[in-house]
């Protein structure tokens, strides 16, 4: 860009500074700004380029993104993701995209691996044996399954060749990075009170850890863009193992996203599998 040239991000900030200056107290942002505020929304980054000098104290255009509703929030982002560069340009995905599911009110978010073979037949996260797992561990919890917010870290289903069959594999670390802008901009829409990652890639993708077990990393807070965020096993390790440590283990991560969501728990739920 030449010096001095403005960029079509700058001309908008000054647009809406000089509204504020004018005095109104709301901005009418036409389409092509609201595409600047999405591409905002997903790339946080460059809207820390410097803005110009603001004539009176500048309207946010964040205020102006955050006036869009959730819904049109995440049903831009689901677009996005159906032409999203970075996975398909790997050509080790999958070609059906799975985005989400539930509530984008939610105040709790989890977020699994990837889809599975029944998850990219239904076009929806966690449906198969792992995702009854999970909707046994909401029911325990006083939640239904369509009360919480549910997403992927990759929103693909990892190939495996042209004899893949029913058989599943965890996306690699690349795959995973060509994905996580995705579930990090769906956070930004939904500001959930508390994330929980089901298991260590989801943990991997939203915490930037490498090699940590879920054993090292559960029983504590985390942070990711703000929100708390809790690790525990995947549910289809729960599928693999049934003992009461792993039961309990698990639980224990859940009781603990309960109490920072406020929600009531009753003596016998904080005794469950717990040996009597
Ligand atoms: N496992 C996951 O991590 N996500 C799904 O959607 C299904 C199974």
């Amino acid at each position: 860009m030449l010096a001095g040239m403005k960029t079509i991000r700058q001309l908008t900030v000054e647009s809406l500074a000089h509204m504020a200056a004018q005095g109104s107290p709301r901005a009418v942002v036409d389409e092509s700004a609201r595409a600047i505020l999405r591409e905002w929304m997903l790339h946080p980054r460059k809207a820390a380029e410097p803005a110009p000098p603001a004539p009176a104290p500048p309207v946010q255009p964040k205020s102006a993104a955050a006036e869009m509703g959730v819904e049109e929030k995440l049903a831009y982002l689901r677009e996005r993701a159906l032409h999203w560069k970075p996975a398909l340009a790997l050509g080790t995905l999958r070609e059906k995209m799975v985005f989400a599911t539930g509530d984008p009110h939610a105040r709790l978010m989890l977020v699994g691996e990837a889809p599975g073979y029944d998850e990219e037949r239904l076009g929806e996260p966690f449906v198969g044996r792992a995702g009854q797992k999970l909707n046994q561990v909401l029911a325990a919890m006083g939640l239904e399954r369509g009360a919480v917010y549910i997403s992927n870290i990759c929103k693909w289903r990892p190939a495996m060749g042209p004899q893949q069959g029913m058989a599943n594999r965890p996306p690699t670390a690349e795959e995973i990075a060509a994905c996580v802008q995705l579930v990090l901009a769906e956070i930004r829409a939904i500001r959930p009170q508390c994330i929980v990652c089901l298991g260590g890639t989801a943990a991997k993708g939203l915490l930037g850890v490498e090699n940590a077990s879920v054993g090292s990393l559960r029983g504590k807070w985390h942070d990711c863009q703000g929100v708390p965020v809790r690790v525990t096993y995947h549910p289809s390790y729960l599928l693999r193992n049934e003992s009461l440590s792993a039961r309990r283990a698990v639980w224990e991560d859940m009781l603990a996203a309960m109490e920072a969501l406020g929600m009531p728990v009753s003596e016998k739920q904080r005794r469950y599998f717990l040996p009597s």
